[in-house]
């Protein structure tokens, strides 16, 4: 009898995208689905593991874990590493090995111990050479090969502040599978950020229902209508009815003057409910150009007064010490979107010159681990202890930020919502939810197993597609 190919036995996926406007709700809680994301995508994506602040020294690691894989990050004297956490001998997590249980993050410092196994003693060193085992004469010399004993690598790559890991050595390369947002974000001074605070909750929600309360700003009015009522121009003419008689950028009744300080507002709401995406101190120097002179016409005198502020805050956090870029500059040569996506589960929001950043790692079809970040410059010499571990907080704590607070008010009921009897599909706007359906086409494309380059290609259209509309990403899979 011919041999069977067993690859032509893997189950198809059931689930997978027809209409790009239509994402099947099952998606979100089928453990088959899930299934198939833990074994096709997720060993194949560049995964943010960790922000190199957290290992500063030669010797420090971090243990990251995701969908039962667990990963050494370590920065030895030739920069940084990543090794498979298992003990050579049988199979013992030799550094952490709690797993993705809610939010461990096990780390510390090998330069003088090196990494001991705890079942039965044998060790390595950051460079994941072994270095010594227990009583060598009762084993096979050829179970001792140096090589067999290493420990097995992991790509890494390092880019703004951050190692990013992949489990798959055909994989393209992060720059090559992100694009040029990696340059934008760069532009705008990501790599010099450091961590103010952060924070980390269990959302009983998909993974996938936590990110995508973020791809869009159709959200803002329900749910977070004081940033609406804020800056009401600025929300009506991006989602309004036009025939509501809602439409214009700036509110032709409204001067300058009156527009100003509904930004200024807005700000000050962005700054209170999310520290890093507008911060502080750059709020408080945009205060202090509230009464600046101004060309009357409203379009003209906010362009102007934005440009005011930005090289405000320039200078300002120069003069302070902080190595924060021209924002007048970048804005014009290097825009990026409020919320910039890096496929598979990490995500950033700027304004100025800090930024937010979101991590977002399932732990079983419908609970995640969801971490925020508050990046900023600090002068030098004058940065905080670097953060080894996430704050831990129940998802509806009062100490977090009102403004995620108010998105983590929806997650759980929307993973709820998901199952009802008669809802077979999501519905999404071509226009302004697109993102949703471009971040689900291409997961199908891993789960089919398309080509790392035509992933890598579909992967680089989506930044910059924050609010955007459903894009032909050039795949087998669900691009009609
Ligand atoms: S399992 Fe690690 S030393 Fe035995
Ligand atoms: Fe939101």
């Amino acid at each position: 009898m011919a041999e069977m190919d067993l690859t032509d036995l893997r189950p198809g996926n059931a689930l997978r995208i027809e209409n790009p406007a239509l994402i099947p709700a099952a998606r979100y809680y089928d453990e088959e689905f899930y299934r198939l994301e833990c074994e096709r995508l997720w060993p194949k994506a560049w995964q943010m593991a960790c922000r190199l602040e957290q290992i500063p020294n030669v010797g420090d690691w971090i243990e990251y874990s995701n969908v039962g894989k667990s990963v050494i990050v370590v920065r030895t004297k030739d920069g940084v590493k990543a090794h498979q956490n298992h003990c050579r001998h049988r199979g013992v997590p030799i550094a952490g090995g709690e797993g993705n249980a809610e939010g461990a993050s096990a780390h510390g410092n090998c330069a003088k111990s090196g990494f001991i196994c705890p079942f039965h003693g044998w060790r390595w060193n950051m460079e994941g050479e072994c270095t010594f085992v227990y009583g060598r004469h009762l084993f096979d010399e050829e179970l001792l090969q140096k090589d067999e004993l290493a420990l097995r690598p992991v790509r890494v790559e390092t880019w703004g502040g951050c190692a990013f890991i992949n489990h798959d050595a055909e994989a393209p390369s992060l720059r090559e599978s992100l694009g040029p947002v990696l340059d934008r974000l760069e532009a705008h001074g990501m790599s010099k950020l450091r961590s103010e605070w952060w924070f980390a909750t269990v959302l009983p929600a998909n993974w996938k229902v936590a990110m995508e309360a973020f791809m869009e700003g159709y959200h803002v009015m329900k749910t977070h209508p004081q940033l609406q009522h804020a800056q009401p121009s600025l929300y009506n003419a991006r989602y309004g009815n036009e025939t509501g008689g809602l439409g214009s950028l700036l509110n032709p009744n409204l001067t300058v003057r009156q527009n100003v300080c509904e930004a200024l507002d807005s700000m000050e709401l962005l700054s209170e409910g999310m520290a890093g995406l507008v911060h502080g101190k750059e709020v408080e120097i945009a205060r202090s150009l509230a009464e600046a002179e101004l060309p009357k016409d409203p379009q003209t005198g906010m362009m102007a007064w934005y440009g005011l502020v930005c090289q405000a805050i320039t200078e300002k956090l120069r003069e302070r010490g902080e190595d924060v870029p021209d924002l007048v500059q970048v804005m014009q040569e290097h825009p990026v979107e409020a919320v910039e996506f890096l496929f598979p589960h990490y995500f950033l929001l700027t304004y100025f010159t800090s930024m937010s950043s979101y991590r977002v790692r399932p732990l079983g079809p419908e609970t995640c681990l969801f971490e925020i970040w508050s990046l900023t410059h600090y002068p030098e010499g004058e940065e905080p202890e670097p953060l080894r571990e996430p704050t831990m907080l129940p998802f509806d704590s009062r100490d977090f930020p009102m403004i995620p607070r108010q998105d983590y008010s929806n997650i759980p009921i929307q993973q709820k919502g998901l199952h009802s009897e008669g809802l077979d599909v999501l519905r999404l706007s071509r226009e302004r939810e697109g993102l949703i359906s471009n971040y689900q086409r291409l997961i199908d494309a891993y789960i089919a197993g398309e080509p790392g380059a035509r992933l890598a290609a579909a992967n680089r259209m989506l930044g910059g597609n924050f609010d955007g509309p459903i894009l032909d990403l050039g795949l087998e899979c669900g691009s009609s």
